[in-house]
């Protein structure tokens, strides 16, 4: 199943991605993942991005653009995949088409992760990555077994550069100012799916489950 994974900063659309790599063996790329090692390891991708990432803006097409074409090049993707963060414009959308087109490999499933406002501040306020290995956690909704470390790897928690309210709330700008097109284009593929994220973790699973199963039957 190639699926892509819509919503808004916070509503889980890591944390569900993570779980579902898992529970389907799909490959799960993130493109805010890939742009935060470009960051740490301090690339010339990673420097040109970090400034728009801390200011809560979209890094420009032509560079997430080039990077995820990249990634599309390893043969792990043939499997299925789950794309986290992209695209993110029609532009983008449209770009994917093209590029998976190319790839006979074409996006099967958009879910589409909804959250209240209140909801995605408190998620994202709290939430914790590990430096290591980008496992997701959250000081009270997702606490780690050991407070600072990862239960995965063992690395550091930390918190990431654009989890303030006032960048939190330019993305959530950002966001909606592209959402509708965005989710228009896939509603008129017919391959658009809701899903409220306002609930606890495993519920949201058991919602994308139920409608993955759907899609194969
Ligand atoms: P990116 O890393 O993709 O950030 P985002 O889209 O803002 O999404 P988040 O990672 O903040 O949230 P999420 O929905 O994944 O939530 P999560 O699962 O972590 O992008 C960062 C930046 O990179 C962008 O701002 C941009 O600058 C750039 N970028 C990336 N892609 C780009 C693109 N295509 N084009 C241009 N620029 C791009 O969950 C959040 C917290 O809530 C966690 O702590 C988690 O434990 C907790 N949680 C999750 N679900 C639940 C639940 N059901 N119940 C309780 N707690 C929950």
């Amino acid at each position: 199943m190639r699926i892509v994974l819509l919503g808004p900063p916070g509503a889980g659309k890591g944390t569900h991605a993570v779980m579902l790599s898992k529970e389907l063996g799909l490959a799960h790329i993130s493109t805010g993942n890939l742009l935060r090692q470009n960051v740490s390891q301090g690339t010339e991708l990673g420097r040109q991005a970090r400034e728009y990432m801390q200011q809560g803006l979209l890094v420009p097409d032509e560079l997430v653009t080039r990077m995820l074409a990249e990634r599309f090049r390893q043969p792990d993707i043939k499997a299925g995949f789950i794309l986290d963060g992209y695209p993110r414009t029609l532009n983008q959308a449209e770009t994917l088409d093209r590029i998976l087109g190319q790839l006979h490999l074409p996006v099967e499933l958009a879910l589409n992760l909804t959250a209240s406002e209140a909801v995605i501040i408190q998620r994202l306020c709290g939430r914790l990555v590990c430096r290591k290995c980008g496992a997701n956690f959250h000081r009270t909704n997702m606490p780690p077994r050991q407070a600072g470390i990862c239960d995965s790897c063992g690395g550091e928690l930390y918190q990431r550069e654009d989890d303030r309210e006032e960048t939190i709330r330019k993305r959530l700008h950002v966001y909606g100012q592209e959402a509708a097109s965005l989710l228009t284009f896939y509603r008129e593929q017919h391959k658009l799916a809701d899903v409220s994220a306002d609930r606890s973790a495993q519920e949201v699973l058991a919602g994308i489950l139920g409608i993955v199963r759907q899609k194969n039957a």
